[in-house]
């Protein structure tokens, strides 16, 4: 499927956007839109989880840089805290340096909105997506 691009105007103080560039170059985003797109899809993903409810069951599928200091510890010590919440993780070793796992999470939704949180602040994750859906539909 290819996907349609729409450009769109976005007004921001000249302060912010300075300091987006250097987010998104330091995060190794190629351009704008790319930070955009990620952002966007980021904020689409949390605000859904946010309005769900009770038990739901998902799967989060995190990319990261193995090699970034201290991340593979992080992240098995969350996945540990979380042990209640991820009922299975597949580890998929992509390059010399890049990981791909995929956890299948079952609880209640506060709980897999907090995994989710924790994991979008640990150095070294490139990219966490998550698509859950409610047991009460
Ligand atoms: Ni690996």
């Amino acid at each position: 499927m290819t996907m349609h691009l729409v450009r769109f105007g976005v007004s921001m103080e000249a302060q912010l956007l300075e300091a987006f560039d250097r987010t998104l170059a330091r995060e190794g985003f190629a351009n704008r839109s790319e930070a955009l797109r990620h952002l966007v899809r980021r904020f689409v993903s949390e605000q859904h989880l946010e309005h769900l409810e009770g038990e739901v069951f998902g799967a989060v599928t995190i990319v990261y840089d193995y090699t970034v200091r201290n991340c593979t510890k992080r992240l098995l010590e969350l996945e540990h805290a979380f042990r209640d919440t991820i009922a299975s993780t597949t580890h998929v070793h992509c390059n010399t340096k890049t990981c791909l796992e995929v956890m299948l999470v079952r609880g209640n939704a506060a709980s897999v909105a907090a995994l989710v949180r924790e994991l979008q602040n640990l150095r070294g994750i490139k990219s966490c997506h998550v698509t859950c859906v409610s047991s009460h539909g």
